[in-house]
Order: structure tokens, then sequence, then C-alpha cells
């Protein structure tokens, strides 16, 4: 008896199940495993020095990550590089642990000369890449450690003109590798009608130079306040965010991160004052996952499949498959050889032509010998009967005509003869 005939759907239709059986735990059960294993979550932030970056890393994660930097003696030597340095810690909220690693690149665009500066950032992502596909390529790869950049706060100084060339150089160099966050730094320096023209003037250079930057995606946003909220922080890009990790009073009494002037306080979670509220829920509360996703799927699978097809690994249809390396070198010595015995059989024609030009010369001019000699024997031939015949008239006392080489007798003169 037949599936169909069984009361069953057929084989390839999709059948409505009723009745418990338990797989709505699930994502309890992911919710449980993923408490217990732990978040990480790698950051990197760069802008120049002195722009706030320190402070703002701190305030977003509520934790004193930096130490407190001593200031340079001015005997000291700066640094001439871009360097790379990374803080790691782990923070725990409600039960939740998260790694979180910080990169920061101090000395990016503080040089008389800044024109490599992003070569150490691309080098530094390019490595984390690299050892996470190594990781991948292992024998044993139960569990993989994720070093790579999840995301880059990449600070741009409040000047309210336009992105500098070293901005836009940055931002192209790696926008392909990480997830670009752009906020303009210490946002408290400009008035509100500033930082509206000069988020305009930001989001106009970006896409003026194709930069493709992090936009908090809402694909899988089911409901309406999400999607609004989601809206929400795309509307705020590039955030334009006030650090402090400092506690001060405001006028009516509360005491709040911020910033405080003679003219007021700034507070740093006040949406009204700024969109550091904005950027922190992208950051942490709604888009880690995704800006995770985004790396692995996206950023970090572009650059493995350029890096296997660079080492000979090539797509073959919808399959990967692996080269030989010695069916690569006698395909290779083929092609080579292939190509000698091409040179040999052109090398072998042009001096069979060239051959055959000269045997056709030296054939020519034998010819022309040939024909020389015979005609000198044809002289000779003709001289010798001349002779003769003069013997035998000589010799049988007939005379000589001049024309025959004789002489009139009698005469002196050459030429002359007697008529018989
Ligand atoms: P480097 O470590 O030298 O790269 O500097 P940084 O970018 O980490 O800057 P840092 O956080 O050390 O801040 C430099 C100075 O700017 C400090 O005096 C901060 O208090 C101040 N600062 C930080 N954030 C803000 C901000 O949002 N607004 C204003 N007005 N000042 C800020």
């Amino acid at each position: 008896m037949s599936l169909a005939a069984n009361g069953s759907a057929p084989a390839g239709r999709k059948q409505q199940m009723r009745g418990f059986v338990g797989f709505a735990n699930l994502p309890n059960q992911w919710h449980r495993r993923s408490v217990r294993k732990g978040f990480n979550f790698t950051a990197m932030v760069v802008g120049e020095s002195g722009l706030g970056k320190s402070t703002l890393v701190n305030t977003l994660f509520n934790h004193k990550l930096y130490p407190k930097k001593e200031v340079p003696a001015p005997h000291m030597e700066r640094p001439k590089t871009v360097a790379i340095e990374s803080i790691s810690a782990d923070i725990e909220e409600n039960g939740v642990r998260l790694k979180l690693t910080v990169v920061d690149t101090p000395g990016f665009a503080d040089f008389v000369n800044n024109d490599e500066s992003w070569k150490p950032i691309v080098d530094n992502i390019e490595s984390r890449f690299d050892a996470y596909l190594e990781q991948e390529n292992r024998v044993n790869r139960a569990k993989l450690t994720d070093n790579r950049v999840h995301a880059c706060l990449y600070f741009i100084q409040p000047s309210g003109h336009a992105l500098r060339p070293i901005d836009i150089e940055f931002m192209r160099r790696l926008h392909q590798k990480v997830n670009l966050i752009p906020v303009i730094a210490k946002s408290d320096t400009m008035t509100d009608e500033e930082i509206h023209l000069f988020k305009q003037r930001i989001l106009a250079d970006i896409a003026h130079h194709n930069i493709q930057i992090f936009y908090a995606p809402s694909y899988d946003v089911e409901d309406d306040e999400t999607l609004a909220e989601n809206e929400e922080i795309v509307r705020k890009i590039p955030f334009a965010v006030v650090g402090s990790d400092q506690q001060v009073d405001t006028i009516d009494g509360r005491r709040v991160r911020g910033r405080a002037y003679p003219w007021g306080v700034i507070e740093v979670d006040n949406e009204e004052h700024c969109d550091f509220v904005k950027l922190r829920q992208m950051l942490i509360r709604s888009h880690m996952e995704e800006l995770k996703e985004h790396t692995h799927n996206v950023l970090y699978e572009k650059y493995r499949s350029e890096k296997l097809v660079a080492m000979g690994v090539t797509q073959d249809h919808s399959v990967f498959k692996e080269v030989n390396p010695a069916a690569k070198m006698a395909e290779e010595r083929a092609l080579h050889d292939a190509k000698l015995a091409k040179m040999e059989n052109e090398m072998k024609l042009v001096f069979q032509q060239k051959v055959a030009e000269k045997e056709a010369k030296l054939k020519q001019s034998e010819e022309e010998l040939y024909a020389r000699h015979r005609e000198m024997r044809e002289a000779l031939d003709k001289q010798r009967l001349e002779l003769e015949d003069k013997k035998r008239r000589l010799e049988s006392g007939r005379p000589l005509t001049p024309e025959k080489g004789g002489y009139a007798q009698g005469s002196k003169k050459k030429g002359f003869s007697l008529r018989n």
C-alpha cells in the first residue's frame, strides 16, 4: 500500500503535524548553551590621538578597560608607526559573560606623513582572518577561537567640514574587511545644526566613494516596534557621540554620566543630547550577533575564497576541489614542454627556410658558372675550327680571306684579300 493510500502525504509534500513533541524548547536550549559558553566580541577603534577613543570604549562597556594613560614626557621619543594594541576583559552582566577585546591603533593619523597609516591595520585584520583559516584547516577543529575583528569604530574629527582624504582612504581600504561604524567624536563641541549638516556631508562622501559601512539590518525582524527601532538606529548613522566615564550632577539634582560645562551638563545616556545610546544599542544590545555573522559570512568568506584561489585551490561548479600539487607541477611541466617543442619547431622551420634560400642561391651561381663555361668552350671550339680551316687552306694553297683571319699575298695590310 502506498503512503498516499495510507492517508499520508506523498513524498515531497509538506505535512502539517500537530501535537507537542518539545522542539519549542530549542530556543531555551540554545539560550542555556550560549549563557554557559559565554560570548566573545572584538571591536577595533581607529582615529587620531585625543579623539576620545578610550573614553568611549570605557563608557560603552561601563568598564575601565583602558588603564589611566600616562602623559609621555616631552623628551621621550614618539613612536613613528601605527602600533596595534589589544586589551581583553571578561565582563559579566546578569550571569551572562562577555569576553570583550578592544583593538586600539595608537599613532593612526598622528604623523607628518600618514600615507600608509591604514596598512598595519589592514595587516592586523588579515592576520586575524589567517589565524581563523588556519584553525579551520586543522584536522581537529572542534574548538575554534574567533579573534577576528567584528566591528571597527572609526572616529571622525568634529570639524564640521567633510571627510578628510585620510578618512576616505582608510574606509576605502577597510570596508570589505571589517564592519565599519563611523562615529563623530566629541560631538558636544558642535551644535545640533552643525552635526546635522556634517552627517549629511559624511554620508554623501561615503556614497560618492562607494564605501560600504555597516547598517543595522532588519531582515529577520518581525515586529513593528523592533523594525522602527532599527530604522531609528540607521537614521543616526554616523553616530555623533560623547564619551565620559565620570558622574556629574545635573541642575535638577540627578547624578549622570556626562560632561559638565558652565552652561550645563551633556548627558551621555540621554538620546536628546547625543547618539551614544543608539550606538550602544546597535553594538551591544541588538546587533552584536549580526556584526559577528556579517564578519563570518560575508567579510571572512570573501577573504577566505580569495586566499584559497591565490593558493591554487579552485572552485569546480559548486564544489571546491583541491588541486594535487604533484598533478599541478606535472601539468605545468607539460605546458612548459609543449611551449619548448613549439619553439623548437619554429626554429627548425626558420632554419629550413634559410637553407633552402642558400641552396637556391648556390644553384643559381652554379648555373651561371656552367653557362659561362659553355660560352667559353663554344668560343674555343669556334676558334679551333677556324684554325683548322686555316691550316687546311694553307696546306691546299688556297688564299686566305681576311674574315677567315688570313692575309693577301704580297699585301702587308691586314684585312685585304685578293679576289679569285
Ligand atoms: P589616545 O589614547 O591618545 O589615542 O587618545 P584617545 O582617542 O583614546 O582619547 P581619550 O579617550 O584619552 O580622550 C582624550 C581627551 O578627550 C580626554 O581629556 C577626555 O576626557 C576627552 N574626551 C573624551 N571624550 C570626549 C568627548 O566626547 N567630548 C569631549 N569634549 N571630550 C572628550
